[in-house]
Parts: structure tokens; C-alpha cells; sequence
């Protein structure tokens, strides 16, 4: 089952950084397309300055939907005099926020050093591994599972993934 089918019913925590905006917004919108499949909807989104933001149009309209709780965040010193958003790296902001674990699933993608400082702040708060998503950005060459270029263990990540949970990836070889 498509793992959007299986959120049905929950709170959705989207934490983004740097340009996984992009890739990540698409699953935001369609999951927004079908907002009343589920509960709250949070969004943290980071990048390094306010000018490396993207999709600020978005951003604005995420900020003025009161079915959406946005956070953006920019590394301190890439404020700019005006900035009203958040100042901290994304994970400081997360734990900040302290989004509740409670039927939430979260998901989770960006530069490794944000998904790696990330994962331990959503432990903290109690989000099992299960209910923790992320991508893996192995090389790919034929993405078909035939080369061999992108397997980690038995796992080919361009056909088994690139999207797993914190329990699969916990599972597979620590090469990954
Ligand atoms: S890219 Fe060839 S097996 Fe995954």
C-alpha cells in the first residue's frame, strides 16, 4: 500500500532542508489535496540564508492556511534585517517546536547532516522508528534494479525505495 494511504487518519510532521523542498513539496500538495484525510499538518522547512529559500510563494501560502502549521527557519547569521521566521539549524527548531509523537508520522529529508541530527531529536520526543520516513540518495545508474550500483545489503534503493522508515534503514548494513 502506497505509504500516503497508510497516514490516513494521522498528524503529518514534514521536515525539509536546503533544496529537499523541491522533492518534498509534491508529497506536502498531495497530501494537501486530500486534507481531510489528516489531522494536524506541520511543516518545518530550513535553508542556509532567507535568499536560499525556495518556493517562498508557497511558503506564503502555506503561512496563510489555517490548516497548516509552517515554521521556516535560516542558520544563524543568514537572517536578514526584516526575517520574522525562525533563527537555528532545523533540528534545534524541532526540538524547539516539540511537535507531538502521538499518531504523528514524520518525514523526514534534506542534507545527511540534518537528517542525522534530526533522527535523534524525533526519538526524544517519541516518535518510533516506524513512523519516522526518510529518502536515501545513493548513486543510481539504471534504476531498475539490475546494476547493482545503488544496493545497500540486499536492499536496491532505487527499486525498494529511495523512501524507507527509520526501522528499515536500521536494518540494513550501516554502509548505507
Ligand atoms: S540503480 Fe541499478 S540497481 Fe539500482
Amino acid at each position: 500500500m502506497d505509504p500516503v494511504d497508510q497516514w490516513k487518519g494521522k498528524n503529518l510532521l514534514f521536515v525539509a532542508g536546503g533544496i529537499a523542498l523541491p522533492p518534498m513539496r509534491s508529497l506536502i500538495w498531495t497530501c494537501l489535496d486530500t486534507r481531510e484525510n489528516f489531522k494536524d499538518v506541520t511543516i518545518l522547512y530550513g535553508a542556509r540564508t532567507v535568499d536560499q529559500l525556495v518556493y517562498k510563494h508557497e511558503l506564503k501560502e502555506w503561512e496563510d492556511r489555517a490548516d497548516v502549521n509552517l515554521a521556516v527557519t535560516v542558520d544563524p547569521g543568514g537572517e536578514t534585517p526584516d526575517w520574522k521566521g525562525h533563527i537555528g539549524f532545523v533540528p534545534t527548531i524541532l526540538e524547539k517546536l516539540a511537535p507531538k509523537a502521538e499518531n504523528t508520522i514524520a518525514i523526514v529529508c534534506g542534507p545527511p547532516v540534518m537528517i542525522k541530527f534530526s533522527f535523534p531529536v524525533l526519538k526524544k520526543l517519541g516518535f518510533p522508528d516506524e513512523n519516522i520516513f526518510t529518502t536515501l540518495e545513493n548513486r543510481m545508474k539504471c534504476g531498475l534494479g539490475k546494476c547493482g550500483r545503488c544496493n545497500v545489503g540486499k536492499v536496491f534503493v532505487c527499486k525498494d525505495g529511495p523512501v524507507f522508515t527509520l526501522k528499515e534503514l536500521n536494518e540494513l548494513p550501516a554502509e548505507y
